[in-house]
């Protein structure tokens, strides 16, 4: 077995493509799972792709056999085209027993924080019954719960200013109040390839220093980036009607109910320490000439083709 390889899912997406790179630049061989193969290859054929397909379990696990590690990130934001979160917790299952049977001996998996068995939000529910799962696989592992990330290429934070940059005005659902601590996405990543290479079960928020209130984050996206905005509080409803006339207008889901109701219940928040450095704020004064230019769509990104 190369205790040097390591398969990680969504190596030209998000997520993975920050944990592949980190990984690359300490020497170990990467391998891919994902169904967009196609994509610009920021690693310039360094690392080898096969399908994400989870109709085939023996061939997902063939394309795991040999390595030592798995990297998971596989997860859908939304239920849609068909997708459901039922169904994702399900080819999760799948992924862990192909690992478990191509002879990976350890998988860090990316859950969120605050996953609830119980809770009303299926995002929550799912990503607890995919901890579950991935107990029961018997497969060594680590789970880190990140928040919401930033970093380039993210989706939310990049579209938060993507709206401040074109309307002086942004609707806050509900007080603004509620709070969300951001951790960026390359902190993740070494965070990620540490326990990587650590043995033992683990299970860790992943969260940055820095915790705001919504509506000081939207001033503190603004700010860096030299738009004035007025922040108007509106009933949730009425922001997600607003939000939902963006989405005709750019073809995407840019924010959905649930996602509402875990910003208000304060779930993008960790109840432990900071494990991550980075402060956002820092990150915003290096980075805020590229933060919303354009759109990132989440459609675009993750809802073509069949949920495989
Ligand atoms: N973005 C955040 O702020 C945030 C916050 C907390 C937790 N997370 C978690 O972080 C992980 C990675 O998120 P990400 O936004 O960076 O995603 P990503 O890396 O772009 O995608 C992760 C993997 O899931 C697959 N995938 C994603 N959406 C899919 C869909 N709708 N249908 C089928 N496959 C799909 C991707 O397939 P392809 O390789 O084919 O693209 C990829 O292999 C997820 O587990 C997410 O729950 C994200």
């Amino acid at each position: 077995m190369g205790l040097r390889e390591v398969v990680v899912t969504g190596a030209f997406g998000f997520v993975g493509r920050a944990v592949a790179k980190r990984l690359l630049d300490r020497g170990f061989d990467v391998r891919t799972l994902t169904n967009h193969a196609g994509r610009e290859d920021p690693f310039r054929g360094r690392v080898t792709a096969a399908p994400l397909d989870f109709r085939d379990p023996k061939a997902l696990a063939r394309s795991m056999r040999g390595a030592a590690t798995l990297f998971n990130s596989f997860w859908i934001r939304f239920p849609r085209r068909g997708r459901t979160y039922e169904g994702a917790v399900e080819r999760s299952r799948i992924l862990f027993e192909a690992a478990r049977s191509a002879g990976v001996r350890r998988i860090v998996h990316t859950s969120i924080a605050n996953p609830d068995p119980d809770s009303p939000l299926g995002y929550y529910r799912g990503k607890a019954q995919v901890e579950v799962a991935l107990r029961e696989s018997g497969v060594s592992h680590a789970i880190l719960r990140p928040t919401f990330f930033f970093g380039e290429g993210d989706v939310l934070l990049n579209n938060i200013g993507w709206l401040v940059r074109r309307s002086p005005v942004f609707l806050v659902p509900g007080s603004g109040r509620y709070r969300v601590q951001p951790v960026f996405v390359g902190d993740y990543a070494d965070l990620a390839v540490r326990l990587l290479e650590e043995d033992g079960d683990a299970v860790l928020d992943a969260v940055g220093p820095e915790v705001f209130a919504f509506d000081d984050l939207v001033r503190a996206i603004a700010s860096a980036i030299g738009r004035r905005v007025a922040l108007l509080r509106v009933p949730p409803p009425l922001a997600l009607a607003a939000t939902g006339l963006v989405g005709l207008a750019v073809r995407d889901v840019v924010l959905t109910a649930d996602e509402v109701r875990g910003l208000r219940g304060d779930l993008l928040v960790s109840k432990g320490e900071p494990t991550c450095p980075t402060r956002l704020t820092d990150w915003l004064r290096e980075n805020a000439a590229h933060v919303g230019r354009r759109y990132a769509s989440e459609l675009g990104r993750h809802f073509d083709g069949a949920f495989v």
